[in-house]
């Protein structure tokens, strides 16, 4: 099949940077990868990009085709060459640029030792001296993380990312609830502080695009959820992040709403809310800002609090309390339009439903 590529060349020794166009002859099941290796071999030598397996397994692969993160070896070029589109293909986001495709991934690898990504001492040994096993329940809550292959594509994403470079990412904080969820782990508590501080888990904007952008189905957006649960259930909430988490529950919990209102004063402190009272002001003038008092509770709030009762008597604090697929779950609730599924038609695994029996 014929196929046309556009592609961002860029050299950092030099600045020089060009959108060039290809055209090559590709066998019908080429991936993106595989046209990258023949224009390399037939077309321009000089063409930069990363490869190792082919197979969606080392992670080496990251780049941009039309502005999204993709893994070039997981892309198929077919439904793209029939439809006559000429896809961009760039470097990965959030990374300095090598050279054409192949970003510097130094930073990226600095928060994953940040992490600590290995177990740390402190667990009880099994004392037959045989392995520690685990029930396959207590591992379901790392098993998406685990499933890491450290692309890049959640990080090239990400909006937080975008605005303060030093923020830990989604890769890093998945990695981080890999051990955080791992019974075997000792240093819980500890990770949980560090990676409450500046820059972690609750400076996430919550944009999921690193939950859409994963090709392996991390949800690294969910790790973090995972991870802000975790925190709160384990009385590691001096952040603000986790402040406002919590008052969002109470105030749920109480009257059926969100009271918004007092979320600066629950949050931030007397202090802090006190140098804002200006701000209020002029907000609560221009009508922008309900009253606090007396609180507006919702009519049906005996709702709220039978399902706040309920969540709790089924004892899933923590980790254990978060829906896990949201990102599955949400494309069934709200429609899933293949033909606009960047890994082509057949790619979305479908959660598994009882009423459709065991597939
Ligand atoms: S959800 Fe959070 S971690 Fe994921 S891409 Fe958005 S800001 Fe980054
Ligand atoms: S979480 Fe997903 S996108 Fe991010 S590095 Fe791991 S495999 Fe790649
Ligand atoms: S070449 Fe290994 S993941 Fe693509």
């Amino acid at each position: 099949m014929q196929i046309a590529l556009k592609i961002w060349r860029y050299d950092s020794s030099t600045g020089e940077r060009a959108l060039r166009e290809y055209e090559l002859d590709a066998p019908e099941w080429a991936t993106l990868l595989d046209c990258l290796d023949i224009l390399k071999d037939q077309q321009d030598g000089t063409l930069a990009f990363r490869k190792s397996c082919r197979m969606m397994i080392c992670g080496s692969c990251g780049m941009r085709m039309d502005g999204a993160a993709v893994l070039a070896c997981k892309t198929r070029m077919y439904d793209i060459a029939q439809a006559g589109h000429v896809p961009t293909i760039s470097a990965m986001g959030n990374l300095p640029i090598v050279k054409d495709l192949v970003v510097d991934m130094d930073p990226f690898w600095e928060k994953f030792k940040a992490m600590k990504p290995y177990l740390q001492p402190g667990y009880e040994r099994p004392e037959d001296g045989r392995e520690y096993l685990i029930s396959q329940e207590r591992m379901n809550v790392v098993h998406k993380e685990s499933l890491c292959i450290n692309c890049g594509c959640c990080v090239s994403e990400c909006n937080a990312m975008e605005s303060d470079p030093e923020f830990l990412g989604p890769q890093a904080l998945a990695k981080g609830m890999r051990f955080v969820g791992d019974p075997r782990d000792g240093a819980t508590i500890e990770r949980l502080e560090e990676y409450s501080t500046e820059h972690g888990i609750w400076d996430c904007t919550r944009c999921y695009f690193c939950n859409e952008r994963c090709p392996k189905g991390v949800d690294p957006r969910d790790a973090i959820a995972k991870l802000g649960a975790e925190a709160v259930h384990s009385g590691v909430d001096r952040d603000m992040g986790a402040k406002h988490a919590k008052w969002f529950v109470r105030s749920a919990e109480t009257t059926g709403w969100l009271r918004e209102t007092e979320l600066v004063p629950k949050t931030q402190g007397v202090v802090s809310s006190i140098k804002e009272i200006k701000f209020a002001m002029s907000l609560a003038r221009r009508g922008k800002v309900p009253p606090p008092f007396p609180p507006h509770v919702a009519r049906d709030v005996d709702e709220a609090r039978n399902l706040h009762n309920l969540v709790r008597g089924q004892d899933r604090g923590g980790a254990l309390g978060q829906v896990q697929g949201e990102h599955a779950l949400g494309k069934l609730a709200h429609g899933y339009d293949e033909e606009r599924d960047p890994y082509g038609p057949g790619s979305f695994p479908k959660p598994y439903l009882p009423e459709e029996g065991a597939a």
